[in-house]
């Protein structure tokens, strides 16, 4: 149940909530609800608060099967093509999908070993297959501008795996068309393991479960109902493909590996009850120690790797997963509610959660120093632009020049009052150093990071060091919206 004062905590009044948020953003479709830029007629929304909570399982992705495995290297190979899936009870949506699942089939890899995928694009559009987070070679990275052509083209990426464990995932990164394509379904994970996390006693097997997080607007027919920066009016919450679901659970300790695939919601997640959630990992992989706190925030982009320990809930309790983020608007009984948890038996618990997770490599000396600015347009125009460093993205202009083997801090800022906006950069995890001028020496950015967000007015000092690869990389707002408009850049390390 949401109380008066719950909602109130989050910032967010009522269902009217639209007040608190100029934020997201300007380019707000005022007909939004009319809905299809595709210019067919126009159908209604399917109202969100008539869709069940809680009604439906959370289905867990299916782990994909390499199809050869040498000595080195195991060989996966996707499609990408449409699917109809009953995301809703009794109505069918058309997905864009990897091998037909929604969200994307999980990819297991290990440190060591390489991976090989070959995908085959099935869909009406091109695409580009990104692995976020990877280290990885310019030519596998899946940028912008490196395509995959439609109706049957075909690229193979080879992922290295030279770096730690890490949670990593997949998604289109077509420029400007990524955004409709990962809100039509076009994400999957992909989760690279160690000796360091391996030798650890986490839970594990059944106990450790990737969670896709994202928001979506439906017609009444099922259709997904895609619009540019269309905040207002993705007001389902899909976890791992389906709305608000629910999820049985042993009373014992469970590790999830959540990615917010949205393209632009905020989630902060918190139990109904304010208990502890143990953040152990983010997106480089595990912390050096478990972060305890209430509430875990993750922006568009970024992993939280946490153990929730049921243990302290009788057999026969649910207990709410909320979303109590106000970088988003969204109306609270919609917005603030994720999943359930319903402990359904008792189960014997090996596994522990240690004081030390992993040592990170020290920082290297430090050889530069950047600024970067993130800005947008808040006018409310549909002609709306967003920046880096005052610039649009221009595909065929180097941004920033870096020699092979720097070690630099970037101080990154939002300079928005009102847009949230994120700061993500291929090729590297790096770390942060200070959040608005106080050194980050522990807690949920304190391990390797490729994503952080950056609320308005917000300045984060962060330190990359550019090696393993040559050559041209991108770095961009997470908002893929806002990629879209301009907020991008290209590095090139040479
Ligand atoms: Cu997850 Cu350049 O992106
Ligand atoms: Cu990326
Ligand atoms: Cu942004």
């Amino acid at each position: 149940m949401i109380t008066r004062r719950t909602a109130l905590r989050a910032g967010i009044a009522s269902a009217s909530v639209l007040g608190t948020a100029g934020l997201l953003l300007p380019a707000v479709n005022a007909a939004a609800n009319e809905g299809d830029t595709g210019g067919g007629a126009a159908e209604p929304d399917l109202d969100p608060a008539a869709i069940p909570k809680f009604a439906q399982r959370m289905p867990l992705p299916p782990v994909l099967s390499p199809y050869l495995v040498t000595a080195t290297t195991s060989y996966y190979s996707m499609t990408m093509k449409e699917a109809a899936k009953e995301i809703l009870p009794g109505r069918s949506t058309t997905v864009r999908t990897f091998n037909g699942s929604f969200p994307g089939p999980v990819v297991k890899a290990e440190t060591g070993r390489r991976v090989v995928v070959r995908q085959t694009n099935t869909l009406a559009h091109p695409t580009s297959v990104h692995l976020h987070g990877a280290h990885v070679p310019p030519d596998s990275d899946g940028s912008p501008m490196d395509l995959i052509a439609a109706n049957g083209g075909t690229k193979t990426y080879t992922y290295p795996n030279t770096q730690p464990h890490a949670n990593l995932w997949f998604h289109d990164h077509a420029h400007h068309l990524e955004s409709e394509n990962v809100f039509r379904g076009l994400t999957a994970t992909y989760l690279l393991t160690d000796d360091t996390e391996r030798r650890l006693n986490l839970p594990s097997g059944t106990y450790d479960v990737p969670v896709q997080l994202r928001d979506a607007r439906f017609a009444e027919s099922g259709a997904l109902v895609y619009e540019m920066h269309d905040i207002f009016n993705r007001n389902v919450v899909l976890a791992n493909g389906k709305p608000w679901p629910y999820f049985e659970v042993a009373a014992r300790k469970y590790r999830f590996r959540i990615v917010n695939a949205a393209n632009m919601r905020f989630f902060e997640l918190r139990l109904a009850d304010g208990s502890e959630i143990i953040q152990i990992g983010s997106d480089g992989g595990l912390l050096p120690a478990p972060h305890r706190t209430a509430s875990v925030p993750v922006s568009p982009g970024e992993r939280a790797d946490i153990v929730i320990d049921f243990s302290r809930y009788p057999v026969g309790s649910t207990i709410e997963l909320k979303n109590v983020s106000t970088a988003a608007p969204g109306p609270v009984e919609l917005i603030g509610r994720v999943l359930q948890f319903r402990v359904t038996r008792s189960a014997a618990d090996s596994s522990v959660v240690p004081a030390v997770l992993r040592t990170l490599p020290a920082l290297p000396a430090v050889t530069g120093q950047r600024s970067i600015e993130l800005r947008m347009d808040e006018t409310g125009s549909p002609n709306d632009l967003a920046y880096l460093d005052g610039k649009v993205y221009d595909m065929n202009r180097i941004d920033q020049e870096i020699a092979y083997g720097a070690s630099e801090i970037w101080t990154v800022t939002n300079a928005n009052q009102l847009a949230p906006h994120n700061f993500h950069m291929h090729l590297v995890q790096f770390r942060v150093l200070e959040r608005n001028g106080r050194p980050v020496t522990s807690g949920p950015e304190s391990g390797l990071k490729d994503t952080v967000s950056l609320l308005p007015g917000e300045t984060v000092k962060l330190q990359a060091t550019f090696t393993g690869y040559r050559g041209t990389y991108v770095y961009h707002c997470h908002i893929f919206d806002h990629g879209a408009m301009g907020m991008m850049a290209n590095m090139r390390i040479s």
